[in-house]
């Protein structure tokens, strides 16, 4: 029987590098004992590091659910051992479809049988992943985003063989965590944000690539232009603002014949050592040699006042289901 999802108390977090790290802390948030796998033999004490001076603080901050500690944490010292008692497993191996179909076999032959496996694979399909599992059916891709202990989306998406039952459940506990869970009903890869992501990322190859921007007015276009707009409403909303008293319907016959004009480039780029590097010397560059740790300080501060921010507005809320 699986528990009710307000009730889950034993997590496994199996990997515990970005994503895996940022999992662990929001599940100790919610007052959870989390048992953690993870084959580099630094990867805890890398961990407790990084909890204890970096992402607490910032968790006592947004407050911590009654219960809720760092000596909830411990480390097993084998992928089963951490798994053996877990209600919900977060899987969060490097991306490599090998390693994410040895990983499945591993945890579903050792965990109970009810327990939901939920991968944080950015790409991969269900489908593809569960394919040596006994049961399939309680196997879920659940991709958060960095970091995981504050950004509030997770895209919920079954596979071919997981029962609608059980991707109910791990829609309504990720929202009993406060997450901002997105069902998902078609299996396809890149789920959407990624697919969204993707096709900017190509773009600002292209212009990098062609010397048409470079890396700081690619970042400056987004952060005082769009970026903020689409954090208030999503893209399509803008859009339909976009379109004044028509809305949207005008807006797309008004630009609908641009649609066809050759502005975007569609295909990906050849991703060569000289592009691949202008990339990288201009990230370094805008950033002004400052440390990945300070970088990301300062983008945490801005998350958690602009999430506190955007959830007192109603606006922010609209169409939530
Ligand atoms: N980094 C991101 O922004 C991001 C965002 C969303 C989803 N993801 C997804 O999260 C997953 C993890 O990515 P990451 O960025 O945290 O990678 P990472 O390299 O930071 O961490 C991977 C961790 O897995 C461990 N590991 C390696 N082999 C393992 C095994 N066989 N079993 C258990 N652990 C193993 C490594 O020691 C490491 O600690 C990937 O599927 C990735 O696509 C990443």
């Amino acid at each position: 029987m699986r528990p009710n999802v307000n009730e889950v108390k034993n997590v496994a977090v199996i990997g515990a590098g970005v994503i895996g790290g940022g999992w662990v802390a929001h599940f100790l948030r919610q007052g959870m004992n989390v048992t953690v796998w993870d084959p580099d033999p630094e990867a805890e004490s890398k961990l407790r590091e990084r909890l204890e001076t970096a992402v607490w603080p910032k968790l006592e901050r947004l407050g911590l659910k009654e219960g809720a500690s760092m000596d909830n944490l411990s480390f097993a010292p084998t992928l089963a051992e951490a798994v053996v008692n877990a209600e919900f497993i977060q899987e969060n191996t490097p991306e490599r479809l090998p390693i994410k179909i040895d990983t499945y076999k591993q945890i579903d032959a050792a965990c109970p049988k009810d327990s939901i496996i939920a991968s944080s694979t950015s790409g991969y399909l269900m489908t593809e992943m569960a394919v040596e599992v006994q049961h399939p059916e309680r196997c879920v891709v659940a991709h958060p985003f960095n970091p995981p202990y504050l950004m509030p989306l997770v895209e919920v998406v079954a596979g071919k063989d997981t029962t609608d039952e059980a991707h109910d459940w791990a829609v309504d506990f990720y929202k009993s965590t406060g997450k901002q869970p997105l069902k998902l009903k078609k299996e396809v890869p890149g789920f959407v944000a990624d697919r969204i992501m993707e096709a900017v990322w190509r773009e600002i190859l292209h212009m990098i690539d062609n010397d048409m921007a470079s890396v700081y007015e690619i970042d400056a276009a987004v952060r005082y232009g769009p970026g903020i707009r689409w954090a208030l409403m999503g893209p399509l909303t803008v859009l339909h603002l976009g379109g004044g008293e028509g809305g949207m319907a005008h807006l797309i016959h008004q630009f609908g014949p641009s649609l066809k004009a050759p502005w975007t480039f569609l295909e990906a780029p050849e991703l060569t050592d000289e592009l691949a590097n202008k990339v990288i010397d201009g990230c370094d560059e805008v950033t002004d040699g400052r440390s990945i740790r300070d970088l990301e300080e300062e983008r945490d501060d801005l998350l958690i006042r602009m999430i506190e921010m955007l959830d007192n507005s109603e606006l922010w809320h609209v169409g939530n289901k």
